[in-house]
Formats: structure tokens, sequence, C-alpha cells
């Protein structure tokens, strides 16, 4: 038998001696020799024991630009805003000071310059390719990312071309290789298909390459589910009009699905993917944890614009402590096993970080 006098602790209660919570402890197998509120007893032993810890090398800011002089909020993301190309260039210098290591640059396009083929999208001087040579020769030192799908350049708000009411997979990957190339000409690093169309990466990859660009990096949207936590962005880069109530559910991934995320990611690295996503990121962490778990890749998850705006909103009426939600959301994610997420907040996080 046990001599807990030994290992009382100095603070003990009355209680805890009582002859009721001996035999309770018992009952309940190593109590009291086994005491897991030990270590969470002072700060210093919390730090001690802390298994993950987010740090401003894991931030991915993702920001919005457009092709006017001004600023504009975007209703459905409180503190978020389109930006013009200076705009986007301070914002980039921001990020580089904070330490932060990536941008992504996103566009809200012209309504006169969308069509259906989305041919905005693989002009050489488009908004996106301003943006990031502006970037690219104002701030050199920080990583620059870009989607690659047609969404915010073609008048219907899909991702890919429409042919008799179906938006087709490889004549849309051609155009998504054109649409990589002149990014990456445009000085863009990462090259980051959020298309989900079959086969992307690879063609991408080969189309890069042939071309003298093998240095420029593929993050995949791999996992990317049809969500509906996308709504706030499709307001920010305004596709979610021309949408309208369409969905993407013949090209991006079914919300009940898990091992269809392994068969997805297991394909995108094959076809050269160098890192892989995971999207949405808070609802989505155990897909994050299954990628992580059986590739071993860098992972990333992208917590997008419905979950910053769920936090920042509830928060903005007094319902949660914004600053520790937010702090905790991320925190999940490295504890899922990301290595990096995509979050409006970065800005704010590496500030408080920085402390
Ligand atoms: C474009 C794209 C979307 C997002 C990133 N790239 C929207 C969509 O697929 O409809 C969503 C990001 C967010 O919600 O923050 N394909």
């Amino acid at each position: 038998m046990a001599d807990i006098a030994k290992i009382k602790p100095a603070n003990k209660t009355q209680a805890e001696t009582s002859p009721a919570a001996t035999a309770t402890g018992r009952a309940h197998g190593q109590y009291p020799r086994t005491r897991m509120r030990r270590n969470r007893r002072d700060d210093w032993n919390r730090r001690l024991v802390s298994e993950n810890a987010l740090s401003v090398n894991d931030l991915i800011w993702p920001l919005f630009v457009h092709d006017r002089d001004e600023e504009v909020a975007i209703p459905s993301m409180p503190d978020v805003f389109r930006l013009s190309v200076k705009g986007i260039v301070d914002a980039a210098k921001q990020a580089a000071d904070l330490g932060i290591p990536v941008v992504a640059v996103f566009p809200a396009v012209e309504p006169d310059l969308k069509n259906a083929e989305g041919d905005e999208a693989t002009n050489p001087n488009n908004i996106v390719c301003q943006a990031v040579s502006a970037i690219a020769k104002a701030v050199p030192d920080i990583g620059i990312m870009c989607d690659v799908a047609l969404d915010p350049f073609t008048s219907h708000g899909h991702d890919g071309l429409i042919r008799d009411d179906y938006v087709v997979n490889d004549e849309t990957v051609d155009v998504l290789c054109h649409m990589a190339l002149n990014q990456a000409q445009a000085g863009c690093h990462i090259i980051s298909p959020s298309d989900m169309m079959d086969g992307r990466v690879g063609a991408i990859r080969d189309h890069l390459d042939a071309n003298g660009y093998d240095d420029v990096r593929i993050m995949a949207y791999a996992a990317k589910y049809a969500s509906a936590f996308y709504g706030p962005f499709r307001d920010a880069v305004g596709s979610g009009t021309y949408l309208g109530k369409a969905d993407k559910k013949t090209y991006q991934m079914d919300p009940g699905n898990s091992d269809e995320a392994l068969r997805e990611v297991a394909l995108d690295l094959a076809e050269g993917a160098d890192m892989v996503m995971v999207k949405p990121g808070m609802p989505y962490l155990d897909i994050v944890r299954r990628v992580k778990d059986e590739f071993a890749v860098p992972t990333f998850a992208y917590q997008v614009s419905g979950e910053y705006s769920m936090l920042v909103g509830a928060a903005d009426r007094g319902w949660m402590d914004g600053e520790r939600v937010m702090m905790e959301s991320l925190l999940a994610f490295k504890r899922a096993g990301a290595d990096g997420i995509l979050t409006y907040f970065a800005p704010k996080v590496a500030a408080l970080l920085r402390g």
C-alpha cells in the first residue's frame, strides 16, 4: 500500500486526507499517486511541459488587392481591406518587419475585366502580377504566394471553364498552367493551385520547369472542401455575386470525406507538390492530423475567411475574448500537426508574439 503521507503536497486540504478521498482514490487506479494537476500548478511548469507553440515563422498572411487607389473595407471581414498596389506593398513591408515569412496575394478583379473564360488571369499586366512585381521589388526578402484558380477572373465565379454546364477539367488545367507561369514571371515564389482540377499540380510543375522556373515552389490546396466557410472571401474577391446560388461540389471535396483527402494529397505529392494544404482549417483539423501522420511532409492549413469572421464577429459583440480565441485557434492548428497556417490574423499574431 502506498504511503500517502510521503507524497502529500504541503498545502493539502482536509478533504484530500479524509478517508473518503482515499477510498475514492483507490477506486480510481493511480490517484492520488498520479496527479495530472502538479505539472499545471505553476506557470514555469506549464511552460516546461508545453508540447506545441506558435511562432511567427508559421504564418502566411493573405492580402487582397484591387486596381484602385483607395482601400475598401470588406464588410463581412472586419479589419480586412481590398488594398491598392501601393497599399499591398506597405502591408508586405509590415509583414517583413514583423518577421512573417510569406504573403499571399488575392485579386478583386474589376467586373468589366471578368469573362466566361477568365482571360484576365493570363494577362501579364493583371492586378496580381502588378502587385507581385511591386512587392518583389520593394520587399525582396519576403516570400510571395499566389492562388491559381480562375474564380476571381470569371464572370460565373467558377474556378474553371464551363462547357455544357460543367466545369471541365483538362481544358481548365491548360489555362491554369499559363496562369501559373504568368505569376512566376511576375516574381511569385510559391504557386498555390486552389482549383481542385485533377492533374493540375503535375501539369503546372512541367510547365514551370519547361520555362525555366524550376525554383518556383508549389503549395497545393490538396484537400480543399466545398465549404460554406469561404463566404466572406467570395465577398472580398467579388466572386460571390457571380457564383450566386451555384456551388463547387463537382470539384471541391465533400465535407463528410476523410480517406479521400489522403488520396488527394498522395496524388499532389506524386505530381510534385512541395507543400500541401488542408482547407478550411478549424473544422478540418482531423484531416490535418491524418495528412501529417501519413505523409510527414510540409503541411499547411488555411484558417479561412468564415473562421476569421466568426471569431472576430463574436469578439466584436463581446461574446468571447478575441485575442485569446485567436491565439487558441492557431495553436490548435499546430497541435493538429500543421507546419504553418494561412490566417488573416497574421500581423496581429506576429505583433502579439513579439510582445
Ligand atoms: C479560390 C479560393 C477560395 C479561397 C481561397 N482560394 C474560394 C473558393 O474556393 O471558393 C477561400 C479562402 C477563404 O475563405 O479565406 N479558389
